[in-house]
């Protein structure tokens, strides 16, 4: 635990101050779970920190590889999983004014020499985890972990997940049953040793086989990050005691290059890095998550997301049990996502910038995921807004289109419907590889770059997306067009096609990760992508509407 004061002076000549301990109230707990809005209707959040505007910060990273495991620590950085969790503490005495106080009194404070004011922020960041517990790793134990986990990098991460939220764990009631943990940042690379066999093809082990088909430069192309975190700390951002203008600020920052060093974004030519950076002030607004990916000729494709998962249970692509902040999980269409997002530097043509990936798990016969990776499949719909993004659907690709696109009015138009099917409206769509009754054509999607089979789609903006107020042209929600969003994410994915098999009960959609940011997808040059996203809710609509 750290306590931490923020030390303002009022006049100059301080030579030396204080010491220890203004005694502090514990954080004030508050939850705004439920508002009211102007017309009186009751705004029900499905988030634990609805709209990020908690003073006292839950938010945690991990790093996945190609297949979204671990593989292999790097040395030093302890197993990748980290949190930021603190609670602001507000003193419950009035700021100080001191005058005059005497060198080695009991007091609050030692000063020195002559006249000297001294105003104490009340404020202080009492953390949570430890940056020791942040470099917990293989073979090191803490509570809760399982003893097959201690020497397996894969299952220590997930468990070491779950420890991290219980440290962080808001629990709103004492009795509350929906406690909720952390915002999720998510770092992917997306290298893939073919040799290594570490991926199992669509949930099935399979042997090593030749290269090529995914980039890779090498033994160790697949490594976790350096990682290095600033925990979040108080500043002023005036300098002047008589604005209530306390900054709370920290972040998580690395490379993959684990030769470079820490040159810093400054001067990371060649180096990939990634970067995300979180401020507030003190009771005011929404915390700022202010983000940063670069790519690099050994590591030409990375992803970097922040992610609202479950609290409990499998998230998106995560085949052990999560942590996170959706304390109730969607279900289409009764859901809204709320947020700003503000696009400073793209990534390139290859960078498919989300806004907004939702993620899922349902069986091929609808049935809810359960775990076993070879019938669980990751169910995934992006909007992509980079507007360098092309259809690959069209009239002459069917294969790379859903077989049929719903309107809002519920009209079904099939994809050979030339005249009226929507083919701009897809990137790309891919069906799951493990499904048995596909309608051909039909492309099957990346059968190693999950734990289990996949299904991806991908969507453009489009004017058939109006009605989700989702973006309806390219260039809406990109560079220069920074915007507060109100997507009906609910509707939307209500109407979207996913695979199931032919007969079965439609599975019902119930999302456990909706997140933003980006994947830049094997860049042929060193890339930069930058972006801030803030007053990230979701709001859970009722049934009737
Ligand atoms: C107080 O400190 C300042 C420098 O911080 C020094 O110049 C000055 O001489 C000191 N005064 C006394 C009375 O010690
Ligand atoms: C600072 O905040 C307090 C409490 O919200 C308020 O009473 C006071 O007027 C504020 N001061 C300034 C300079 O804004
Ligand atoms: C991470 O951020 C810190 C503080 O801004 C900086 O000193 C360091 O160089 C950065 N690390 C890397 C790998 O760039
Ligand atoms: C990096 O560059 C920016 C903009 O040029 C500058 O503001 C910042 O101080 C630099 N950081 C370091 C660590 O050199
Ligand atoms: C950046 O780092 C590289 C590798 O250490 C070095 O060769 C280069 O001179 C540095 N560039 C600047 C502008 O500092
Ligand atoms: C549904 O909407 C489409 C245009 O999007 C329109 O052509 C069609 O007539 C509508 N169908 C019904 C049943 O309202
Ligand atoms: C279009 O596709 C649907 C569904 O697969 C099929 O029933 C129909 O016969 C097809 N129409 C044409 C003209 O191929």
């Amino acid at each position: 635990m750290k306590n931490q004061l923020l030390v303002r002076f009022l006049t100059a000549n301080v030579v030396l101050m204080l010491f220890c301990v203004v005694a502090s109230s514990s954080a004030k707990v508050k939850e705004a779970s439920t508002s009211t809005s102007t017309t009186s209707s009751i705004v029900v959040s499905a988030v634990g920190d609805p709209g990020m505007r908690r003073d006292g910060l839950r938010v945690a990273f991990e790093a996945w590889n190609f297949c979204n495991e671990v593989g292999k620590e790097t040395s030093r950085m302890g197993s990748p999983r980290a949190a930021d969790c603190f609670d602001l503490s507000t003193s419950s005495k009035p700021p100080k004014h001191v005058m005059h106080s005497q060198s080695q009194s009991q007091s609050q404070f030692i000063l020195t020499n002559t006249t000297t004011l001294v105003t104490l922020d009340p404020h202080s960041v009492n953390h949570k985890v430890t940056e020791a517990d942040n470099k917990l790793g293989v073979g090191k134990p803490f509570p809760g972990l399982s003893p097959k986990a201690l020497n397996d990098p894969d299952l220590y991460a997930a468990d070491k997940q779950v420890y991290l939220g219980s440290l962080c764990e808001v629990k709103e009631t004492p009795n509350s049953k929906k406690p909720w943990q952390f915002w999720m940042i998510m770092l992917k690379n997306g290298n893939y040793d073919t040799k290594s066999a570490l991926c199992p093809q669509n949930g099935k082990k399979v042997p090593p086989f030749a290269p090529g088909k995914f980039p890779c430069f090498g033994d160790g192309c697949m490594n976790q990050p350096l990682l290095y975190h600033q925990p979040t700390s108080l500043s002023s951002s005036t300098g002047n005691s008589n604005t209530n203008d306390t900054m709370m600020r920290g972040g998580f920052n690395g490379t993959y290059d684990l030769g470079s060093g820490s040159r810093g974004i400054n001067n990371s030519s060649g180096i990939s890095y990634f970067e995300v950076m979180w401020e507030k002030k003190v009771g005011v607004g929404s915390w700022v998550f202010s983000h940063k990916l670069k790519t690099s000729k050994l590591y030409p494709w990375l992803m970097l997301y922040l992610r609202a998962d479950a609290t409990k249970g499998f998230s998106g692509g995560y085949h052990y049990d999560t942590r996170g902040m959706l304390k109730t999980l969607p279900e289409s269409p009764n859901f809204k996502v709320r947020l700003s997002l503000d696009v400073k530097q793209g990534g390139g043509a290859k960078s498919q910038f989300y806004l907004i990936d939702m993620g899922s798990c349902w069986k091929n016969n609808g049935a809810a995921c359960d775990g076993d990776v070879v019938t669980d499949v990751t169910r995934y719909s992006e909007m992509i807004i980079n507007p360098q993004t092309p259809a690959w659907c069209s009239s002459t690709s069917l294969g790379n289109c859903p077989p049929f696109h719903i309107t809002p009015n519920n009209t079904k138009i099939y994809r050979n419907n030339t005249a009226n099917f929507p083919y701009t409206a897809y990137h790309y769509y891919c069906a799951p590889g493990n499904a048995q009754y596909l309608e051909k054509p039909y492309s099957t999607c990346d059968p190693y770059s999950n734990p289990q089979a996949q299904e991806l789609v991908q969507l453009l903006p489009h004017p058939i997306w109006a009605e989700y107020g989702y973006p309806t042209k390219q260039g809406d929600g990109w560079i220069g067009d920074a915007r507060t969003w109100e997507l009906d994410v609910g509707g939307l994915s209500s109407r979207l096609y996913f695979y199931q098999d032919p007969g079965t009960t439609p599975a019902k959609r119930i999302w456990t990760s909706l997140d933003v940011g980006t994947e830049i997808f094997v860049s042929d040059k060193d890339e930069v992508a930058e972006w801030t996203l803030s007053d990230f809710d979701v709001i859970l609509t009722s049934p009737t509407t």
